[in-house]
């Protein structure tokens, strides 16, 4: 054991290199702090490696001197994951440079890629090859695979294709003290022993750094058709998914809810946005149904293409039933793009809209509308002017169950927050949700996880923080 107290910034960039080392407030401002700026910390310093060698050192040499590691990403997370604490004892290890695809393996439908890969830059080099990699979030632009996986994310087409865990093959991952375990593999089947990749998956970083992965690839949706419904209500849309999944053999790429107040509230922000309808209605769908073949895309005799064939026969159906009250599809890829800004736009109007009380729940299909209607209940029991935006993935049962300050502001609304989360989660209790379906718990959920996992299980993961992380050094005071 090694009491010399060390130069950490002489020692970093002795293994680093200066430039990869960033010590002035200027250049770590925005590491410090979180995409929604509700977290701050500290750092010795943010260091950039370019290798899994370089971060393997740094892991060593952080164990050795006891020093705390936080891994980032793109810093898009929404739970304080990838923030440190304000002790200052921390390098913040950023592996935005190391994006390199190392491989693309088109016959076996994977490629190989490392931790700091831009999401977006990944679909491009899928399609590149003619396939499709499928995790999408509005964050696609400056989010990392790596943070993808760190926090198992879900996204947009997840009611098809599953979440981050479910696209992945293999992993290389880093772990305290420098020991690199190789698990990175194209194998679909592979049952030898414990699956230790799906520990660090949804882990935020709290188990080891993850350097690289093994992604896999689909065939290209080439047939996309898109629709904006307005449903009866959220009944009304559970039913309507099954009965596109239905129609379409199981062909629903994305499921979206969207409630009045999303558009509200959107607006504000975004005076320019395309109204989908000709008028607001309180309850809305937002539908992609996609087929791998270029023949679904050929017009017929009646100058439509099946698969708009299909969508427009579900919703003429359900029309007729009463599920839905006015539709329409997208006729162009302008259209279909002014759809999905409307949804994509409604993280960044929340977080222009200044107080919004945030959840990211999952309830059961069977659960989602009776769920919903006691949450509009209860919500109108404290103030009946917050606007509701319960909103998001509902095709995987995922609602982000956003509460926005009243419009003009609500002076009043910060001594309200305690009472509204409150309704949140014992509502999620009530009809056996979860309190985080995608977005983590990081640090702000840590003290609500205890309140909502049993102590056995509680402790069952403490036991495995503690057997790969016995200093507690991997991104403490996160999840546990
Ligand atoms: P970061 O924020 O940098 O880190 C997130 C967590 O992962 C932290 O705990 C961090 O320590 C850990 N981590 C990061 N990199 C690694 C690594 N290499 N190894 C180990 N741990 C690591 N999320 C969804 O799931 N679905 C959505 O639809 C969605 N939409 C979003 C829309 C917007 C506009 C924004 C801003 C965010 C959205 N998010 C969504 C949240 C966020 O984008 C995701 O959580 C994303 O996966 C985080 O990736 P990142 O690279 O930014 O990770
Ligand atoms: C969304 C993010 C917040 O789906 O997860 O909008
Ligand atoms: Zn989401």
């Amino acid at each position: 054991m090694d009491d010399r107290k060390p130069n950490i910034i002489d020692d970093l960039i002795a293994m680093l290199g200066e430039k990869a080392v960033l010590r002035k407030a200027d250049d770590t401002k925005s590491y410090l702090s979180d995409w929604h700026n509700r977290f701050h910390g500290a750092a010795h310093a943010v260091v950039l490696p370019v290798s899994t060698a370089q971060v393997s050192e740094i892991m060593a040499y952080a164990k050795k001197h006891n020093i705390v590691v936080v891994p980032q990403g793109g810093n898009t997370g929404f739970m304080g994951g990838a923030t440190p604490d304000k002790s200052g004892n921390t390098i913040l290890l950023s592996l935005r440079r190391m994006n390199k695809v190392r491989d693309c393996d088109a016959k076996n439908m994977s490629m190989t890629v490392e931790a700091g890969c831009i999401l977006q830059n990944l679909q491009d080099v899928a399609e590149n090859e003619g396939l499709y990699f499928p995790l999408n979030l509005a964050a696609k632009g400056s989010c990392t695979i790596g943070g993808n996986l760190g926090t198992n994310a879900g996204g947009l087409n997840v009611v098809r294709y599953g979440t981050a865990r479910a696209l992945t093959l293999g992993l290389e991952v880093v772990l305290m003290g420098g020991e690199i375990l190789d698990m990175l593999s194209g194998l679909r089947k592979d049952n030898t022993g414990y699956d230790l990749k799906d520990l660090f998956i949804g882990s935020e970083g709290t188990l080891g750094i993850i350097t690289a992965a093994t992604m896999r690839l689909f065939p290209i949706p080439v047939s996309v058709s898109t629709a904006f419904a307005e449903v009866r209500d959220v009944d009304a849309a559970v039913e309507l998914l099954q009965k596109v999944q239905a129609a379409s053999g199981g062909m629903v790429e994305a499921f979206e809810l969207i409630p009045a107040d999303i558009m509200h509230v959107l607006f504000e922000s975004f005076p320019d946005i395309q109204l989908p309808l000709a008028k607001i209605g309180d309850m809305n769908v937002l539908m992609e149904i996609g087929s791998t073949n270029p023949a679904d895309n050929e017009p017929d005799g009646n100058g439509s293409a099946p698969i708009q064939n299909i969508m427009e026969s579900v919703l003429a159906n359900a029309f007729e039933e009463g599920l839905v009250i006015d539709a329409t599809i997208a006729n162009s890829d302008a259209q279909r793009d002014a759809l999905w800004e409307v949804r994509e736009s409604a993280p960044e109007s929340h977080k222009r809209a200044g107080k919004v009380v945030r959840s990211d729940v999952a309830l059961t299909q069977s659960a989602l509308a009776p769920f919903y209607a006691d949450m509009v209940a209860g919500i109108k029991a404290i103030d009946s002017n917050i606007r509701i935006c319960g909103y998001g993935h509902i095709g995987d049962g995922n609602l982000h169950f956003n509460l926005v300050q009243a419009a003009g502001g609500d002076p009043e609304f910060d001594a309200k927050t305690p009472k509204l989360l409150e309704l949140i989660y014992s509502k999620v209790t009530k009809y056996g949700g979860s309190i985080s379906a995608e977005h983590g718990i990081g640090q702000a959920k840590r003290d609500q996880l205890v309140e909502v996992k049993s102590p056995a299980i509680i402790n069952t993961m403490k036991a495995i923080k503690a057997a790969l992380d016995p200093k507690n050094l991997m991104n403490p005071g996160k999840v546990i």
